[in-house]
C-alpha cells in the first residue's frame, strides 16, 4: 500500500514553506547569515519540537525562520522541499508564505518572491511539478497592516494565486480581516483562510461570510455545527485538513480520534496535506501512510481525497485535466 500511495499523484494544498525548514537547514542557513539561535546540533533543534499547542509551535516557528534573509535563502528552503515532495510522489504544491514575518525582519518582498518563484520555475523545468503561491496574512497581527502589506504587493499580483489568513487563531476572528479580503476580492484575488484548527466552528462561518473564501484551511471543527456541515456539503468548500499537523498541536488526541472519517461521512469535500512538514513528523507520505495505519482505508478513498485535492487546486485546465486522469488510472 505505501508504494502505491507513495505512485498515486498528489497535491499539496496547505503548507507553509516556512514550516519546511529542517533542522539541518536551520542550522546550515543560521550560519551562512550568521544568525544566533539557541541550539548547537540538529538534536537540540528536535528536542525544541514538543509543542503544547498552536502557539507554542508558532514560537518555535517564527524563531526557525530568522535564519531566512536572501533569495537564495527562499530559493534554496523551497528548492529542497520541492525535491522531498517529488520524492513523496507530490505533482503539484501550494506554498504558502508569511511576508510580514519576513518583512518585520528587513527582509524585502522582492527577496521573498524572487527566491521563492526560482525554485518554483525550477521544480517545474527539472521535476515537472507544477506549483502556485498564497500569500497569507498572520491574524496575530493588526488589520492595517496586513492591507498595506496588500497593497505594497502589488508588483507580484501577478505571481500570487490567492492570499490566505493564518497564525494564532483563538482571538483573532475572521472577521477582523473583512477590509484586506474584500480589498483582495476587488483586485481580483481568490481567497481561503485558516478556520476551525484551534478556533471554534464559528470562525469557519465567519470566515465564508465575511472573507469570501473559496476554500477552508483545516476546518476540522465544523462538526460541531450541523447546519455548517450542510452548507459545506451543499457547496462543496474544499477543508485541506493536516492529520499529523492535528495530532503534534493537540487539535485530537491520536489519529484515530481524528475526524476524518466523519468528515469523509457527511460528504465533505476533504483534502489531505501536511501544514509544516519539518516540524509535524513528516509530509504528503508520511501524512498519507499514518491515515491508512489508523483508518484502514482503500485505494478507492485515497484516490477520492487525491482528486478532491487536484479539483481544488489552483492550475490551467489541462494540468488538472491530466493528474485527474492519472489518479484515475493508478
Ligand atoms: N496554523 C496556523 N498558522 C500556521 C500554521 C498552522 O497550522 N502553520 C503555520 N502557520
Ligand atoms: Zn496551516
Amino acid at each position: 500500500m505505501n508504494h502505491w500511495l507513495r505512485t498515486l499523484p498528489k497535491a499539496e494544498l496547505h503548507l507553509h514553506i516556512e514550516g519546511t525548514l529542517e533542522p539541518e537547514q536551520m542550522l546550515e542557513l543560521a550560519e551562512r547569515n550568521r544568525v544566533s539561535l539557541p541550539y548547537r546540533n540538529v538534536d537540540e533543534v528536535r528536542a525544541a519540537y514538543e509543542f503544547e499547542d498552536l502557539q507554542s509551535f508558532l514560537n518555535l516557528y517564527s524563531q526557525g525562520m530568522t535564519v531566512l534573509h536572501t533569495a537564495e535563502d527562499f530559493h534554496d528552503l523551497a528548492r529542497s522541499y520541492f525535491h522531498r515532495a517529488h520524492a513523496d510522489g507530490v505533482a503539484h504544491i501550494e506554498l504558502s508564505f508569511d511576508p510580514q514575518a519576513h518583512l518585520s525582519r528587513g527582509v524585502e518582498f522582492e527577496a521573498q518572491f524572487e527566491g521563492l518563484n526560482r525554485a518554483m520555475r525550477d521544480a517545474e523545468r527539472e521535476l515537472g511539478m507544477s506549483s502556485a503561491l498564497i500569500m497569507s496574512f498572520l491574524r496575530d497581527q493588526d488589520a492595517e497592516q496586513a492591507l498595506d502589506v496588500l497593497e505594497r504587493a502589488e508588483p507580484w499580483y501577478e505571481r500570487i494565486a490567492a492570499i490566505g489568513l493564518d497564525s494564532a487563531e483563538r482571538g483573532n476572528p475572521p472577521e477582523k480581516f473583512r477590509a484586506v479580503f474584500e480589498r483582495a476580492r476587488a483586485l481580483g484575488l481568490p481567497r481561503t483562510a485558516h478556520a476551525g484548527e484551534e478556533g471554534p466552528s464559528a470562525y469557519i462561518t465567519s470566515a465564508l461570510d465575511t472573507l469570501d473564501v473559496c476554500r477552508i484551511d483545516h476546518g476540522v471543527r465544523c462538526l460541531e455545527d450541523a447546519d455548517l456541515v450542510a452548507r459545506l456539503r451543499e457547496r462543496q468548500t474544499p477543508l485541506t485538513v493536516c492529520p499529523l499537523s492535528n495530532v503534534c498541536l493537540h487539535v485530537v488526541d491520536r489519529l484515530t480520534d481524528h475526524p476524518l472519517p466523519q468528515l469523509l461521512e457527511a460528504g465533505l469535500n476533504v483534502n489531505l496535506n501536511s501544514d509544516d512538514p519539518a516540524y509535524f513528523g513528516g509530509g504528503m507520505m508520511a501524512n498519507f501512510s499514518a491515515c491508512e495505519q489508523a483508518f484502514g482505508w482503500d485505494r478507492a478513498v485515497f484516490r477520492k481525497l487525491a482528486a478532491n485535492a487536484v479539483e481544488a487546486a489552483f492550475m490551467p485546465a489541462d494540468r488538472r485535466a491530466r493528474l485527474l486522469s492519472d489518479i484515475a488510472d493508478c
